[in-house]
């Protein structure tokens, strides 16, 4: 997620269970452009394998040109291409929900990452479709799965829903009907009793999740738990949550090195959700907001 899945919230989930990890989603004109900044928000560590980096764009040969070099330069597990984001500054590039608008476009992007690339896997993650009166989840699937795609991902949603109503998992599952290829299913699991009812009625080979680790790397500990039939793991303590909201801002500052240290504002919506689970919260996090450097946050995490 965008704003969210950086290098340090990653190495969160993973420690919790998280199976699979994928970067923010980068643009392919950038990567080409060896923009420093973009090829900072891809990096990964070995222990986030397997680890996909998500790619968006328009035009097949940047995106192509784009696969390759990072195949090359960072050796991902796989390749992701984004048929699903609903941003405007997106939609007008022509690039996410809107191909799904020009599904021949769409496959033409597909089959040139699976070709540019050499032996790493290229997925994809797409909408319903544009709209309710545009539905083309199985033929745009299908068209993806055959241009080479190894794994499909299907948010439940349209275009035009943003992030309103509710993913329709019927859909998702008839997608998980129609292809060969692994299905992997997405949409409003914000609980670990969900994701495993999920799993049993629907035919998917996976489950991703997006919101509902915001501030809860947790939960895919405790999803596993529930589709193993197993009790659920105890949460970590409020103590636990504010070293982990410490070590997470630390780790943000050596990403962004001297620059990201000087003010902590930048990363407040990054740090936040993790306040919403402890008692006094909302306190804590408008103690936090005030801090301009980790040893300002440290101080008011141990003590506030
Ligand atoms: C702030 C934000 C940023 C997101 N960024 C991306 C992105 O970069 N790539 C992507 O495929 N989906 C992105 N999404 C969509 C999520 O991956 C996911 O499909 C959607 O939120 C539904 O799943 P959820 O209910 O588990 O969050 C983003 C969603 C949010 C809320």
């Amino acid at each position: 997620m965008s704003g969210f899945t950086d290098i340090g919230f990653r190495a969160l989930c993973k420690r919790f269970g998280a199976d699979v990890l994928v970067s923010e989603f980068v643009q392919s004109e950038p990567l080409i452009r060896d923009r420093e900044r973009t090829w900072r928000d891809v990096d990964f560590t070995p222990e986030q394998r397997p680890m996909g980096i998500q790619i968006f764009g328009a035009v097949p040969d940047s995106m192509a040109r784009a696969a390759a070099l990072l195949e090359e330069r960072l050796k991902p597990d796989f390749i992701d291409i984004n048929f699903g984001c609903p941003a405007r500054k997106v939609v007008e590039c022509n690039a996410g929900s809107s191909l799904l608008k020009d599904l021949p476009l769409a496959e033409k992007i597909a089959r040139a990452v699976a070709q540019a690339v050499v032996s790493t896997p290229v997925t994809a993650k797409m909408r319903l479709g544009w709209d309710s009166q545009s539905l083309v989840h199985i033929e745009a699937a299908k068209r993806l799965e055959d241009a080479g795609m190894r794994a499909v991902a299907v948010h439940g949603r349209t275009r035009a829903q943003g992030y309103s109503g509710e993913a329709d998992w019927e859909k998702i599952a008839e997608v998980a009907q129609a292809l060969t290829v692994p299905v992997i299913g997405n949409g409003d699991i914000r609980d670990a009793a969900t994701a495993a009812r999920r799993v049993r009625e629907t035919g998917v080979a996976g489950l991703m999740i997006g919101r509902g680790a915001l501030g809860k790397p947790w939960i895919f500990r405790e999803i596993k738990a529930a589709i193993a039939g197993e009790a659920l793991p105890e949460r970590p303590d409020a103590a636990e949550t504010r070293a982990m909201i410490f070590e997470y801002a630390a780790k943000l500052c050596a990403t962004r090195g001297a620059d990201g240290a000087q003010n902590l504002r930048w990363m407040l919506a990054r740090l936040f959700p993790f306040t919403a689970g402890i008692p006094g919260g909302k306190k804590l996090r408008a103690a936090i907001a005030d801090c301009t450097t980790l040893s300002d946050l440290k101080a008011v995490l141990e003590t506030a």
